[in-house]
């Protein structure tokens, strides 16, 4: 097979930061994807319309004449009332749940996970139909973070048998398991997660630049992520957790956590599915089953790969931001034509 085809594609889970940043990675989503779930962790974070409005606007601005629908959430806070939640909730897709601490941009995040204390606005979430999306990690040992969290997404499902909760970019195979015990569990998986392991991040040279939040795993969690992803399990989404940060603050001391991953994404899908023969399930991985699991009619958008090599960009730049691509200077087996 030399050419592939790529329709409305969507990203579920999507970092686009602000200003020089924002201006330098939305044309990457914009150009290719139909649409994409932003995320809101800004410093401060997105918590108010006037906030989120704003925010849409220069989003916007920065897609230049690409058509792509940008679909905001906001970030988590234990006293949104019903009334907030009505008034808002035509201009967010879903609610972005961080427990405080656990990832970059979330010391705003809830305190503790204590599911009375969430009680109020999940239930309000609830009855509008809002779904949540959250970050499934403990501050436990790092590799243990996310399995340590599970009961806790436990207990949400169980909680709220009407609210739709999306296990945001999944790690591990315990993680896969839960997916299929509750109705209302969904999931995005990135796609780092699905073709690294640790070892690629210190197993050998140090690799800042693979250094993510959830860490990626073993290689029996990869296994088992794969699987579900190439056979496009109904209740899983594409969403790649493409975060970017400056090139000084990856390469450094306290380098931050995020993979800058937007620019390959299909490409490395395209490659991915075909050798494993699975090239006709991936349109449900990167399209169909979030159109179906959010309610979505994304514009149409076809994109085609063809079989040619692509050698990643070593930096992209725009004024005086940088950011280093994963996959760096690696040849990819498909472009976008
Ligand atoms: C994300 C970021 O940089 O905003 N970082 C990451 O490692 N994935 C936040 C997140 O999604 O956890
Ligand atoms: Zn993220």
């Amino acid at each position: 097979m030399e050419r592939f085809i790529i329709n409305s594609a969507l990203d579920m889970h999507l970092h686009l930061r602000d200003d020089e940043m924002l201006k330098l990675v939305v044309p990457l989503t914009s150009k290719n994807f139909a649409g994409a779930v932003v995320m809101p962790n800004l410093v401060p974070p997105i918590t108010t319309k006037e906030v989120l409005l704003e925010y849409k606007k220069r989003i916007k601005e920065a897609c230049k004449d690409d058509d792509f629908n940008p679909y905001l959430t906001i970030f988590f806070q234990v006293d949104y009332t019903y009334s907030f939640l009505e008034d808002i909730k035509d201009e967010i897709i879903a609610v972005k749940l961080y427990p405080f601490g656990v990832t970059t941009n979330s010391e705003t995040g809830v305190a503790s996970m204590d599911v009375e204390l969430l009680r109020p606005t999940l239930q309000s979430m609830e009855k509008l139909n809002i779904p949540l999306c959250v970050h499934g990690e403990t501050k436990g040992f790092v590799m243990d973070r996310e399995k340590e969290f599970l009961p806790i997404y436990e207990s949400l499902a169980i909680n709220f048998p009407n609210l739709k909760i999306i296990m945001e970019h999944i790690s591990t195979k315990e993680a896969v398991t839960l997916l299929y015990k509750y109705e209302n569990l969904y999931a995005t998986v990135t796609i780092h997660h699905l073709l690294l392991t640790l070892d690629d991040v210190v197993g050998g040279e140090l690799n800042p630049h693979l250094f993510c939040k959830p860490i990626v795993k073993r290689y029996e969690d990869r296994e088992a992520l794969l699987k579900v992803v190439l056979e496009a399990y109904s209740k899983i989404m594409f969403g790649s957790d493409s975060a970017p940060h400056p090139k000084n603050n990856k390469e450094a001391a306290d380098g931050a956590a995020g993979i800058f991953s937007s620019p390959i994404a299909l490409q490395v899908l395209t490659e991915l599915f075909e050798k494993y023969e699975k090239l006709d399930n991936l349109n449900s991985f990167v399209s169909l089953n979030a159109q179906r699991i959010y309610n979505l009619a994304p514009i149409k958008k076809q994109v085609n790969l063809i079989k040619k090599d692509f050698i990643v960009p070593e930096i992209y730049t725009f004024e005086n931001e940088q950011v280093v691509p994963m996959f760096a200077g690696k040849t990819l087996l498909w472009s976008i034509e």
